[in-house]
């Protein structure tokens, strides 16, 4: 495997063209436009800066990386690819219509992924035309401070598809575990809850943002409190995920909090649009309630 194809060029797409061109991999990275593809670029000079600046990498090892990414906006450009990583918005209509406009691209061999957090893997897989080949492959934010990736293969994943994906994890250092083909598989299904029952109690005025975050911060030693790790997330992906545990457990215990609801009807998605429990117009995030 030589090139990586990363499609979606947001927050999950540059940490993973980030980490994939600092392990040696060649990098086409693509947006629907132009900008989102540059202001990718910038995102990840930016965070490999922090990196030699925390002295974790030379600037030598962060120019080469930054050189093997390659940006575009045309699907006809990972002709070349031997792995592409989808990492679009999480909306299953828009991943299918990629991967059917994907389907005659790609050279046969080429193995083909979703960074999804939540959505069946199986299911994507039927739009691909190469359901063997086509496995989950799930990073966390930020990718390149996360050790962890889920590898999720679907009902047709074979064997190899999936030992690929082991090795490619483990070249960009990082920890794999496998996840069965479930509803926001292993660890989005017991930290989503988490996030949405914290945003229920700030709805129902148990606390407020800086009460419930310090409250999971000191009390159970979280890096984030739940409200900042969901706008870190971004709000509109966070109901996305629930309501896919909603609606592929039919269990009621996974409904979206109405407060996550209106707050993306607003357009607060949280850091990536400037608010969400926190406005982060000024130097310092500031609690919205
Ligand atoms: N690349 C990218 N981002 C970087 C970075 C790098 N090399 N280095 C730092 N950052 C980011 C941080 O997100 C943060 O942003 P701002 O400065 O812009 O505010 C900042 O840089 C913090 O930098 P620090 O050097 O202070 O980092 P830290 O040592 O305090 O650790 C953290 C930050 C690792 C994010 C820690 O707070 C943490 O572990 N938080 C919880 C993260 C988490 O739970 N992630 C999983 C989310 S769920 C998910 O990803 C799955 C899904 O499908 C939704
Ligand atoms: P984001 O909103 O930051 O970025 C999504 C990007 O996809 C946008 O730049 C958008 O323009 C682009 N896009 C939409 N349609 C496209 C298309 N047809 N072709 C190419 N690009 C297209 O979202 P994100 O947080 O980076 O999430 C991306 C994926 O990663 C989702 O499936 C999400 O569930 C998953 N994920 C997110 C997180 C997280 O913490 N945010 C963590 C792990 C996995």
């Amino acid at each position: 495997m030589q090139t990586i194809g990363v499609i979606g060029a947001g927050l999950m797409g540059n940490g993973i063209a980030h980490v994939a061109a600092q392990a040696g991999y060649d990098v086409v990275l693509s947006d629907v436009a132009m900008e989102r593809c540059e202001a990718a670029r910038a995102t990840i000079a930016k965070n490999l800066a922090r990196q030699v600046g925390k002295a974790v990498l030379t600037q030598d090892a962060a120019d080469a990386a930054l050189a093997r990414i390659s940006l575009t906006t045309m699907a006809a450009d990972f002709a070349s690819a031997d792995l592409v990583i989808e990492a679009a918005t999480e909306n299953e209509a828009v991943k299918i219509q990629i991967f059917q406009g994907m389907a005659t691209l790609l050279k046969p061999e080429a193995l083909l992924a979703s960074n999804t957090s939540s959505i069946s893997i199986t299911r994507l897989a039927a739009a691909t035309g190469r359901a063997d080949r086509f496995c989950g492959l799930h990073f966390f934010n930020p990718v390149p401070l996360m050790a962890l990736v889920e590898i999720i293969p679907g009902l047709a994943t074979s064997p190899q598809t999936t030992a690929a994906m082991q090795g490619f994890a483990a070249r960009l250092g990082k920890t794999a575990i496998l996840a069965g083909d479930a509803p926001a598989f292993i660890v989005n299904r017991v930290l989503c809850p988490m996030l949405n029952e914290a945003i229920f109690a700030l709805g129902d005025g148990v606390g407020s943002v800086t009460d419930i975050d310090t409250g999971l911060k000191l009390g159970a030693n979280h890096p984030m409190g739940p409200l900042t790790l969901a706008d870190f997330v971004g709000l509109d992906t966070l109901l996305s995920i629930m309501r896919v545990m909603q609606e592929g457990t039919g269990d009621p215990k996974y409904r979206p909090a109405p407060l996550l609801v209106k707050y993306v009807e607003a357009g607060w998605l949280g850091r990536k649009s400037g608010r969400g429990f926190y406005d982060y117009t000024g130097a310092e995030p500031v609690p919205t309630r």
